[in-house]
């Protein structure tokens, strides 16, 4: 990311999350009201554990900032974490007076073994609150910042739950047209699911792992519209587009997967089955007769709605432990359990928005510049010009 560059830093039971984000242009209409939003669409989800009962996640802008518009200065955001008060001794800055036990049984699945093995550390607390997702909370933060810039440009960032373990809800939508998506009962549903049946059976196999003790993964779908032809490029490996969105998917904690389209479904298909055969519609230019690339060829986006599909494993912090052995005794036990969630797709899915986000404003910026918005609004409609058919240039 050279255009848009944030980090974040911030562990799970500390004092709270801070992003620092650096590129936007001057003039782009923002506020908290821009980001909370998000933050609570990211806590939510049928499936989460106790942790965000306790949060109300609210974004404080410490910078970057004035009379509702960015300056185009670097944006710092706060989050407090409310846990915080219920482990001040435990995640204490200052050297302990008491005796702090240190975490010893590695759960499978998670950071703790490969952390402490590669970071000398015998206290699996030191790699879990910074490998925990509460992390993700500030790239939504962020996330929700280059999704107000695109939406400045026109162009829209939507998701929702395609499977939970075994259901799947895939109702028959047309990938060329996800702007008539029912989004509104996407965000009413627990699921975030498409179909009510398909999320009742959703939720009641989430009950069912939450009872035997167990834990449930699945995939989401992000969708975008309205992102011009062209960002991205096929002339280099590291300017692919596509490529630079699944790493921004698979950075998703529990993420293991990414697919561009139906990927999987088109590798076992025939050509004259996948490809989007091209065409002009009088009304919108440059046209194609289906979109199964996903909006994506040769590393560019080609003008057609973006699809990106995200597969999360099981969460790996399970009621009913896996076997592990102590790392300070080196004796058989079994894994460390704390307070955890049966299933996050739901919201796993809001964070994809986010990567998306920001990995499209990146491109944005990389192809159209520009210090203000204006400026990069002027840009982007030269360049849209340019490849309107019945332009000149077309
Ligand atoms: C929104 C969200 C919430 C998560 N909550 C938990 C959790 O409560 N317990 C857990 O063990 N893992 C949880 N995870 C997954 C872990 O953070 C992740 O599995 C772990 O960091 C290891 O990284 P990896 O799975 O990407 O290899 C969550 C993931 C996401 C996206």
């Amino acid at each position: 990311m050279a255009n848009l560059r944030y980090l974040t830093a911030g562990e799970s039971h500390g004092p709270g999350l801070t992003v620092i984000v650096e590129g936007l242009p001057l003039g782009v209409p923002l506020g908290v009201q821009d980001i909370n939003p998000d933050l609570s669409r990211r806590q939510g989800g049928y499936g989460r554990g106790g942790r965000m009962k306790i949060e109300r996640d609210q974004a404080i802008i410490r910078s970057g900032i004035r009379l509702g518009e960015t300056l185009g200065s670097p944006i710092t955001l706060l989050i407090e974490n409310r846990d915080w008060a219920n482990w001040v001794e435990k995640m204490a800055i200052e050297a302990p007076q008491l005796d702090i036990p240190p975490v010893t049984k590695p759960r499978p699945g998670h950071a703790d073994l490969a952390g402490m093995i590669k970071y000398g550390t015998g206290d699996l607390r030191n790699i879990l609150e910074r490998s925990s997702a509460r992390e993700t909370t500030a790239r939504v933060a962020v996330g929700a910042i280059a999704r107000k810039f695109l939406a400045e440009l026109g162009i829209r960032i939507r998701s929702r739950t395609a499977r939970i373990g075994s259901i799947v809800d895939e109702p028959g939508l047309d990938h060329a047209r996800p702007e008539h998506w029912p989004w509104d009962d996407v965000e009413a549903s627990p699921v975030r699911a498409v179909t009510p049946e398909r999320a009742d059976q959703m939720m009641a196999e989430i009950d069912s792992a939450r009872v035997d003790g167990s834990t449930l993964g699945g995939v989401f779908e992000v969708v975008a519209w309205g992102a011009p032809v062209g960002l991205g490029s096929h002339v280099q490996w590291d300017r692919k587009l596509d490529a630079r969105l699944t790493q921004a998917i698979v950075s998703i904690n529990a993420v293991k997967g990414a697919e561009i389209g139906p990927a999987f479904a088109n590798a076992a298909a025939r050509g004259h089955d996948v490809h989007d055969e091209i065409a002009i519609d009088p009304d919108r230019g440059w046209a194609r007769l289906s979109n199964r690339a996903g909006g994506f060829e040769g590393g560019m986006t080609n003008g057609q709605p973006i699809v990106v599909r995200g597969a999360l494993k099981p969460i790996s912090t399970m009621r009913r432990p896996l076997r592990t052995v102590d790392v300070a005794t080196l004796q058989p036990t079994t894994a460390h359990f704390e307070r955890s969630d049966v299933c996050v797709v739901p919201a796993a899915g809001v964070i994809g928005e986010a990567m998306t986000a920001l990995v499209l404003a990146d491109a944005v910026l990389d192809k159209f510049g520009g210090d203000s918005l204006p400026e990069t609004r002027d840009n982007l409609q030269r360049f849209r010009q340019t490849y309107a058919v019945g332009s000149e240039s077309a």
